[in-house]
Formats: C-alpha cells, structure tokens, sequence
C-alpha cells in the first residue's frame, strides 16, 4: 500500500481516538493536521483563531494539506473537522468519514472525562446552536467527498478500528 488513509467528519466524532486504536491494531503510523498546524505555527489553535482568525487557519490547512500530498505516503491522517475543504483532498489518499448524529457527538464529549477541556479548545464548539448549523451545513459534503464512510455511533473504538483496517486494507499488527 502506497496511499495515505484520511480520516474526515465532524468536532469531537472521535479522529483522534480511533487514529490511536488502529494505530494500536495495525502497522501503520498516524498523524494529525491540527496537530502539524500546532508544530508549525508553536501555538494552539485556540490561539491561532483567537490571534489571526478563521481564514488565516484555513490558509495553514491548505498550505498542510499541499504538504501532505508531495511528501507523506503509507500514513494515517487525522485531519480537522474543516480539513476536508482542502481543494487536493482527494491527491492526499483514501478518504473515510466517520458519521455520526450531532446529538451523538455532543454525548460523545459530555461523558468524556476531559469533555470541558474539549469543549474549550475548539472555538466552533463554544456556541452550541451554531455548532449544529455548521454540522448541517456540512453533512452532505463529508459523504460527498469520502470513498469509504463508517457510522461509527454507539460502537468501541476498537469495533470502528476493525471495520477500518478492513475495508481500507491496512497491514494488521501482528
Ligand atoms: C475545526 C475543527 C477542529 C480544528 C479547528 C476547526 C472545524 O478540529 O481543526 O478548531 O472547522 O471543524 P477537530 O475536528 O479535531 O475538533
């Protein structure tokens, strides 16, 4: 396998967490674009939209985004919930949304132990009605853009990580 597996959908749909359990299952290595943002810019997003706004964090996914594509091959990749906007997504490798209903997500980061840090740095989550709006506006387009989607609602991470190994043909750890 050359291509790179992209993880898409929604704030708080669990990326990171399932990134982690089939990294656990499988031989692949994971990386996060909120995360390479972070590294490059050496503050928070919170303080990136604080400081410089939302185009200007749109600027540094794309400019992530072109990266990935020309430099990082056999990954997985979370990505942030306004990643898939990126115009070369489709160049950057296998996309999978992860689908869920916005009540589920919001139950999802309630009950998390650290649900209040969640809430807090994520700056589209803060208003809660337009939280949903977004969520609708955006929807569509996630399974419009993905090859693979995976309702992942009231299941295990470990459960989701399977069907993901699975149906995208990851090497499993053995
Ligand atoms: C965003 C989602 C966040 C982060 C930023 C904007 C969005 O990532 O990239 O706050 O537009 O949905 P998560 O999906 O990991 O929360």
């Amino acid at each position: 396998m050359s291509k790179n597996i992209v993880l898409i959908g929604f704030m708080g749909v669990g990326k990171g967490t399932i990134a982690r359990e089939i990294v656990k299952q499988s031989n692949i290595f994971a990386i996060d674009t909120d995360d390479l943002i972070e590294s490059m810019e050496n503050r928070k997003i919170k303080k990136i939209f604080k400081e410089d706004g939302e185009e200007y964090f749109r600027k540094l996914e794309a400019k992530t985004a072109k990266w990935l594509e020309k430099n990082v091959k056999n990954t997985l990749i979370s990505t942030g919930g306004g990643f898939y906007k990126v115009k070369n997504l489709k160049d950057i490798g296998e996309i999978i949304y992860l689908k869920s209903s916005f009540e589920a997500i919001l139950d999802r980061i309630k009950k998390h132990p650290n649900g209040k840090k969640k809430l807090k740095k994520r700056p589209l989550l803060k208003d809660l009605n337009k939280a949903k709006k977004l969520y609708e506006s955006r929807i569509k387009d996630y399974e419009k853009v993905a090859d693979i989607i995976i309702d992942v609602e009231k299941r295990s991470p470990s459960d989701i990580a399977k069907e993901i190994i699975k149906k995208a043909k990851i090497e499993k750890r053995k």
